[in-house]
């Protein structure tokens, strides 16, 4: 794996052309997406500030332009009109190039629509000249010509009472609250993830520290909680987070993840009292730092989007200096104590040409979605499979324990074997339906109409472009249209 010097990784953006050439190397990727956002070159990682504004939705990403590297973030931003077709409009906030507040990135965070504006909150990630880290919570103003203005200074520092590790803020409006509010992720002097709370009567001033979640059950749960958020949904609040550094039951060696916890948030006591257990928002190999945004169409259903990746792990395509993509939008409800992500309906929209599935071996279209009806009994499906309908990506289900498993260890590329090969998750209703996601490098797996999704890239060979399903099922496969245009826009 190649070593970046911090030379190499915090270089400032001068001139677009010097990405031209890394663009070109990168866009003859087999590996590049069709339906799925992915940065023109280097890497990507969050989706930030996911808003409706101006007849389109908007949304930005956390992205490096120099490689497969977590060096200098700027903020990326894309918009769509039907959250199926994407467009790239090209980097919206860049690092200050003198010793400003955000001088060695543009971290995540947030956005706020206001009139013929878009208000962007996001962290200015500041190191001195000996490297000390800084936190500031900054502001941006995004007029509808697209041209970004940021207030220069912040709207606050880092809180002394925490470490340095203070980011990704989300700005929201409560219902029955005269004052905005501002989550943010950090982490307590001795090293306990946590979420601090800022509120104002403005949005773009008098911010004050209101104090310190409390989460009860949850004081000791990872060294640091990243992009947490609180969310309204059919009537139930939900706090969405990150913790990392810490193992959990059924997850391989990672130890980055993204989940969520039911219950009631009450403002004046800052107190989110929970009804249940932090559960992952999904059981593959690869998201995190989902970010939602308001349904306009449906209240009681927010739109949630991922990062389809992970912190600290690494992907075959580094080696091309790429890496990461955007999980497809999802529909966000809650139903029995649970979220439940599906497929956005438009997300229909994709469906190209219906293909009959044979008995045995079928070949696997390079973008396609796979919709089975299973009936009770077991299943046992290769996809990426070789032409023989052996190895690839074996998703079974275990009957008699009512237990889907995704096994991605047949696969000939391998990646990040620390995290583990298996994930496993109980359906307690046992299993009646899977719809699957193909694009050139990743599966979406929407188990029992989002009951539980498994989210995963994967990197295969030429061989691996067969499937074969066995057990007692109804099935039908499209082939999928190219959604993202993958122009060079900087
Ligand atoms: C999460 C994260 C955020 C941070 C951003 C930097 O993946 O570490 O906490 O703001 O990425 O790119």
């Amino acid at each position: 794996m190649r070593e970046w010097t911090r030379e190499e990784r915090y270089r400032y953006l001068k001139d677009p052309q010097e990405l031209q050439e890394l663009y070109s190397r990168i866009a003859a990727s087999p590996y590049r997406q069709t339906f799925h956002n992915q940065a023109v070159t280097g890497l990507m990682n969050d989706p930030n500030g996911f808003v409706w504004h101006d007849n389109r939705w908007h949304l930005f990403y956390q992205w490096c332009p120099w490689g497969a590297v977590h060096g200098l973030k700027h903020w990326y931003h894309i918009v769509s009109k039907d959250l199926v077709t994407w467009k790239n409009l090209g980097v919206c906030l860049l690092p200050d190039q003198a010793d400003g507040y955000d001088n060695k990135g543009v971290y995540s965070g947030s956005a706020m629509p206001i009139d013929d504006k878009i208000y962007l909150y996001y962290t200015g990630n500041h190191r001195d000249a000996d490297w000390t880290r800084h936190a500031y919570t900054c502001l941006a103003r995004l007029g509808n010509d697209g041209w970004p203005e940021k207030y220069p200074l912040p709207l606050f520092g880092s809180h002394p009472g925490y470490t340095e590790h203070q980011r990704d803020p989300k700005i929201m409006k409560v219902p029955d609250q005269d004052k905005y509010y501002m989550v943010i992720g950090a982490q307590t002097l001795d090293k306990r993830g946590c979420v601090l709370v800022y509120s104002s009567d403005e949005l773009q001033h008098g911010w004050m520290f209101a104090g310190e979640l409390k989460v009860p059950g949850f004081e000791n749960f990872g060294d640091m909680w990243e992009c947490p958020s609180i969310e309204h949904i059919g009537g139930h609040d939900v706090l969405l987070l990150c913790p990392q550094h810490i193992s959990l039951p059924g997850r391989g060696g990672t130890q980055n993840h993204n989940g969520y916890i039911l219950g009631t948030m009450d403002w004046d006591s800052l107190t989110f009292t929970p009804d249940g257990n932090f559960h992952v928002l999904d059981f593959g190999f690869d998201s995190y730092a989902a970010a939602c945004a308001n349904n306009i169409e449906d209240e009681d259903k927010a739109i949630l989007i991922a990062w389809m990746g992970l912190p600290d792990v690494s992907y075959p395509t580094d080696e091309e200096d790429w890496a990461g993509c955007l999980t497809l939008p999802r529909e966000l409800t809650v139903r029995g104590r649970r979220l439940i992500q599906q497929p956005l309906p438009v997300l229909k929209k994709l469906r190209n040409e219906k293909i009959i599935v044979q008995d045995g071996v079928n070949a696997l279209p390079k973008a396609s979605e796979l919709e089975l009806d299973c009936r009770p009994g077991f299943l046992r499906m290769n996809i990426f499979a070789r032409e023989d309908g052996t190895g690839g990506i074996v998703i079974s289900y275990d009957h008699d324990k009512k237990e889907i498993t995704v096994d991605r260890s047949g696969m000939e590329q391998h990646f990040n074997l620390s995290e583990g090969d298996m994930r496993t998750r109980q359906l307690e209703h046992g299993l009646s339906h899977l719809r699957i996601f193909v694009d050139s490098s990743s599966v979406e797996i929407f188990v029992n109409d989002g009951d539980a999704v498994f989210t995963s890239r994967v990197f295969p060979t030429e061989e691996e472009h067969y499937f074969i399903i066995k057990g007692d099922t109804f099935n039908r496969l499209w082939t999928l249209k190219a959604a993202v245009k993958d122009t060079f826009l900087v």
